[in-house]
């Protein structure tokens, strides 16, 4: 979707995209409010204060053009273009998706890490759901973490966001009780997503929860046009792919999926806890030391 003033993006390619939804969401779109943001914000100034000098974006994510907008999430436009679409592709609404993933959250936890955070809008709901609890949102884009940061300024919301890879966050092992994504899977090569699994049971402390809303890949992989509307370049890989077998391969347990309205999925899993020692009850039971009662040794 090309901004007409103000710094003019480029396109290149006249997909159904570029010839039906762009005009669609430039009628929806207040176009003078956009502009007034775009240029309220010094870019440069912003962007080198969040981006982590060390990041190196990786091939996927430099070359393609997410939602036809050239340089993918590496772009002002596509930053502040994202929220004013975004409500209008999550029937049957945005919040009511955003909270099926909230919502499947157990208990307390103490640290949540949202990877591909984006412009932060499921991560500043988890930190009003859990205000106690310590949020993290990692992204690799500078650009849309500008507007996230700005979005829990305006909020009055203490999230931390950093640059960085989900695939290689950097962060410590065992340190988050839950890591999510909401939208990224169909945004990445298969390759990507299970790499970013393997790094979120990294970082997650055994009996951790991960939770991944996403497209629902029995619905792509049965309504063709759904793969080409939206010039998502991963979508139909995505959709071809089983993110519970992808789960189960990272190490996840109680691994389940859930359509969301028929558009969206909603996975979660757990990182097993250690089995720390192997038993045999007096009746001949397999078990382990964390079911044993507190007073009884094993004979
Ligand atoms: C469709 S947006 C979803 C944003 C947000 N989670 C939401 O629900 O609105 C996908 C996001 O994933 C980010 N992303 C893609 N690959 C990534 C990676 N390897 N590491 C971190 N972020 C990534 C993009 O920069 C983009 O902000």
């Amino acid at each position: 979707m090309s901004m007409r003033s103000g710094k003019p993006m480029t396109t290149q390619s006249k997909s159904l995209f570029d010839q039906f939804l762009a005009p669609l969401f430039g009628q929806l779109m207040d176009k003078e409010e956009l502009l007034r943001v775009r240029n309220s914000i010094d870019w440069d100034a912003e962007t080198g204060a969040i981006a982590n000098p060390h990041v190196t974006y990786p091939d996927y994510y430099q070359t393609s053009r997410f939602h036809g907008i050239d340089n993918g999430y590496l772009n002002i436009d596509a930053a502040i273009t994202y929220d004013p679409i975004t409500q209008y592709v999550l029937p049957p609404g945005e919040t009511w998706v955003r909270e099926s993933l909230v919502n499947a959250i157990q208990g307390s936890p103490r640290r949540i890490l949202d990877v591909g955070c984006g412009t932060g809008t499921t991560t500043l709901m988890l930190k009003r759901r859990f205000p106690q609890t310590e949020v993290v949102g990692l992204d690799l884009s500078p650009h849309m973490l500008v507007m996230a940061q700005r979005k829990a300024r305006d909020a009055r919301l203490d999230v931390t966001f950093c640059h960085g890879d989900a695939m290689a966050t950097g962060l410590d092992e065992d340190s988050f009780d839950v890591v999510c994504a909401t939208l990224l899977f169909h945004e990445t090569p298969p390759s990507v997503a299970k790499a970013i699994l393997r790094e979120s049971f990294r970082v997650m402390r055994p009996g951790g929860q991960i939770l991944l809303l996403d497209g629902n890949q029995q619905t792509l992989r049965t309504v063709d046009w759904l793969n080409t509307i939206f010039e998502e370049p991963f979508i139909r890989e995505y959709g071809q792919g089983n993110v519970d077998a992808w789960l189960g391969h990272a190490g996840f347990e109680t691994v389940r999926t859930e359509a969301i309205f028929w558009l969206n999925q909603l996975s979660t899993a757990q990182k097993p806890l250690p089995v720390s020692a192997a038993v045999t009850t007096s009746h001949g039971q397999s078990s382990t030391s964390d079911d044993l009662p507190m007073t009884a040794a094993p004979a």
